[in-house]
């Protein structure tokens, strides 16, 4: 049974491992620590698959706004929905505080995570040249906007400005 939670300190080594098996540059253990211990902006959150770590997901909430930085799915558990639930449960954080988009940037030859961002809603709406420091691929912008939380934004901004 799949089950998505919030991260905590047990988590830390296998995330930090299931991100060296997955990127050429990883994410180090220090960095994956503070975002799941100490920072104020990230939501990180794991997945257990039949109680077992099965993939990770991590988002930075910052200024209105959701930025994604990491899904990484073990690949004993892949294209069995775990990608996905986590995903959607960055989603839900990011909708819940009133967040009106989230971005991500993804290499574009990686098909899998394209379809899966693509599926969730997520648009493509640009690309950051020379992006990746490995083999200097472009990135591709993608955007998912929260219309129901625009009018609040809006509303938001009209009251900060009226301040002055
Ligand atoms: C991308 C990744 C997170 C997907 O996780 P997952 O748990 O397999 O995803 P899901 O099972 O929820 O798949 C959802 C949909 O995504 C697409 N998808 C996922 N894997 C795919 C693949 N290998 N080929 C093509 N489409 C794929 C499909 O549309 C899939 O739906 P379907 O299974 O009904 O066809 C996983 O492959 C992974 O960890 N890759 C390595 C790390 C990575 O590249 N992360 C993204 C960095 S931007």
């Amino acid at each position: 049974m799949l089950f998505i939670r919030q991260a905590e300190r047990g988590d830390i080594e296998n995330i930090a491992e299931l991100e060296k098996e997955c990127f050429p540059i990883p994410w180090s253990e220090d960095s994956i620590r503070n975002d799941v211990l100490y920072s104020s902006i990230a939501y990180v959150v794991v997945a257990e698959f039949d109680d077992a770590f099965a993939g990770y997901a991590d988002v930075w909430f910052v200024a209105g706004e959701g930025q994604i930085n990491n899904v990484a799915v073990v690949p004993h558990y892949r294209r069995k929905g775990v990608g996905t639930a986590l995903l959607e449960a960055l989603i839900d954080y990011v909708r819940d505080l009133g967040g009106t988009e989230m971005s991500l940037e993804v290499r574009p030859s990686n098909i899998a995570a394209m379809r899966l961002y693509r599926r969730l809603g997520f648009e493509e709406v640009g690309e950051r040249g020379g992006y990746y420091l490995d083999d200097g691929e472009a990135a591709a912008i993608m955007k998912l906007f929260f219309e129901e939380n625009q009018d609040d934004a809006d509303e938001y901004e009209a009251d900060e400005s009226s301040n002055y």
